[in-house]
């Protein structure tokens, strides 16, 4: 274990998520409680190589807290993939004296995190991704605001879905994993939710949906992940020619369910998560992430963290489906 060190970085990395700024704010503000100094670098590891680096005080994280996005933008660096994008990062970092670094991000950015910690910076990850695809933690920075984004638009859609009698196909990010739409699902009360982690064909999700008009429902909300293997726009040829009762509408969501003020989960979370950062760079610690589990904020060693995916929990599956009843 390092001692303390005099100076820190902090980055946000790879996709923003909301709560990232609070995190920001939290990491720099603990810091410099702790006598550290603290540069933030812009753009993430793209920045780092290009030596982006700016002294932050306690004031420049004024007026962030309620903001969307990052205020040091992000950035993906295919470049810090390789071995000398990672070399040019740490001569970055020796020629202004930066011994520790806080990485915001995602489960590719921790991958970063964790190469650097293999060259022997001390490094500290903090999980941020509306995905909540990131092992050792309950929940990730940013997730809350996109699941209330997407339940807001669920909620308007099913208004205007039933006036009309129409199925809805509702389309949420999350990469290859399906925690979005499956939470938003059960929360939003859809009929069907389509997950890559769960195999489905096109004809039982037209005989799914023709069975809720047959029961008498108004209105069908089938909630797609990006990455399902049915798409969206296939599916609502497929179910039109099927004629399943319903008239179809496709709504993308995008990335609208990246931004907007993170609630007040995430500022939490956001906050718990940068305090605990910063104090364990204060230590001397390296190579972990700080993770929520349980109530308690806990500390994972990066090593598991980027060799594991965090599971969507399979009894929501049976929920989503029981509950659409
Ligand atoms: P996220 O952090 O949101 O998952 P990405 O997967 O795009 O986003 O990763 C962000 C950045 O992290 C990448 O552009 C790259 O610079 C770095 N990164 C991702 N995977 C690795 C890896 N295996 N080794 C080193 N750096 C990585
Ligand atoms: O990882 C966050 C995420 O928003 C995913 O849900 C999505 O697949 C991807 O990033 C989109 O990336 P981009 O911002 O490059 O379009």
């Amino acid at each position: 274990m390092a001692g303390k060190p005099k100076k820190i970085g902090v980055l946000t990395s790879g996709g923003d998520a909301p709560g990232m700024n609070p995190c920001i704010r939290a990491v720099v503000r603990m810091a410099i409680y702790h006598g550290i100094e603290v540069y933030g670098i812009r753009e993430g590891y793209a920045g780092l190589i290009r030596g982006e680096l700016v002294p932050l005080t306690a004031r420049d994280v004024s007026g962030i807290i309620q903001v969307g996005g990052t205020m040091l933008r992000t950035a993906r660096s295919p470049e810090f993939r390789e071995k000398h994008g990672q070399r040019e990062a740490i001569r970055q970092m020796n020629e202004v004296g930066i011994e520790a670094l806080a990485v915001i991000g995602g489960d590719g950015s921790l991958k970063g995190a964790h190469a650097l910690a293999g060259h022997g910076v001390q490094v500290v990850g903090v999980p941020a991704s509306i995905d909540n695809d990131i092992w050792g933690t309950s929940m990730s920075i940013g997730v809350d605001t996109a699941l209330n984004t997407i339940l807001t638009a669920i909620d308007n859609l099913r208004d205007t879905a039933s006036s009309h009698q129409r199925a809805f196909l509702v389309e949420t990010m999350g990469r290859n994993c399906g925690y979005l739409a499956l939470v938003a699902g059960i929360i939003g009360g859809a009929e069907m939710v389509l997950v890559p982690e769960k195999e489905t064909t096109v004809e039982q999700v037209a005989k799914e949906v023709e069975d809720a008009y047959l029961r008498g429902k108004a209105h069908a909300i089938i909630v797609v992940a990006e990455g399902s293997p049915i798409k969206c726009r296939a599916l609502k040829e497929a179910l039109d020619e099927l004629d399943v009762g319903f008239n179809t509408r496709v709504t993308i969501l995008g990335h609208i369910q990246r931004g907007g003020r993170p609630s007040a989960f995430d500022r939490l979370l956001a906050t718990r998560l940068g305090v605990h950062a910063a104090e364990l760079l204060a230590k001397g610690e390296s190579d972990v992430m700080v993770g929520l589990q349980g109530q308690e904020i806990a500390s994972v060693p990066l090593e598991e963290v980027v060799s594991r995916r965090r599971a969507v929990n399979p009894e929501y599956f049976e929920m989503a489906h029981v509950l659409a009843l």
